[in-house]
């Protein structure tokens, strides 16, 4: 799913009625994936209502807990983001037949994600964390590993992490930020998509 969809929006929404909306805007703009967050309480019924709307593939984000997978797989998401591994997240992940993708700092949370059986990890908060030269490092040891750099990637340095053979697709807000949702801004959204899916698929040739 990564590699056919490089960029991936991180969406924090304030009123389920956003979702659909923007999840077309977002489509419109070529971006047919997207992690929404449960950071508001809104996210988990625009979970739900983003399912249903055709050709977008939802995820969940800020997953912190094994209840929380349970509860937004029901709403409809097809795969489950987290800030950092937990093993118990990414095993109800693995027994409900959903991808996980737990986020990992350093090498030892690699070889936990290695030992649950994970190939696909998210790096954050990556631009703290050292960027792509941080990733070219830590992938060295972890032969079929790839990553998705996300927190503080930009349209500027997206090309820099898509450089990296281990990088099939990066993640960020920039193209969905709260203040243009809460205003229905939906043709800068789609705009801000399309340009993010031009500059990936630039960057990945
Ligand atoms: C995430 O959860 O991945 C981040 O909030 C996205 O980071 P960004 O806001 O710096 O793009």
């Amino acid at each position: 799913m990564l590699a056919a969809h490089p960029v991936v929006p991180v969406v924090v929404i304030d009123h389920p009625d956003q979702a659909v909306p923007l999840g077309k805007a977002l489509l419109a703009g070529g971006i047919a994936v997207m992690e929404v967050t449960l950071r508001t309480d809104a996210g988990l019924e625009g979970i739900r209502r983003l399912g249903a709307l055709e050709g977008m593939t939802v995820g969940a984000g800020s997953v912190l807990t094994p209840g929380q997978v349970d509860e937004v797989v029901q709403a409809g998401a097809t795969f489950v983001v987290s800030p950092g591994l937990n093993a118990e997240v990414v095993r109800r992940a693995q027994e409900l037949g959903v991808p996980a993708l737990p986020g990992i700092g350093n090498a030892s949370d690699l070889m936990t994600a290695v030992s649950l059986g994970l190939r696909e990890v998210k790096f954050f908060p990556a631009g703290l964390l050292g960027g792509p030269a941080m990733i070219k490092a830590l992938s060295a040891p972890f032969a079929g590993m790839t990553f998705m750099p996300s927190g503080g990637v930009s349209l500027a340095n997206l090309g820099d992490y898509l450089a990296l053979p281990c990088v099939p697709a990066i993640s960020g807000s920039w193209m969905v930020e709260r203040a243009l949702i809460n205003a229905g801004e939906w043709d800068a959204i789609t705009k801000l998509a399309a340009e993010a899916v031009d500059a990936a698929r630039a960057a990945l040739g």
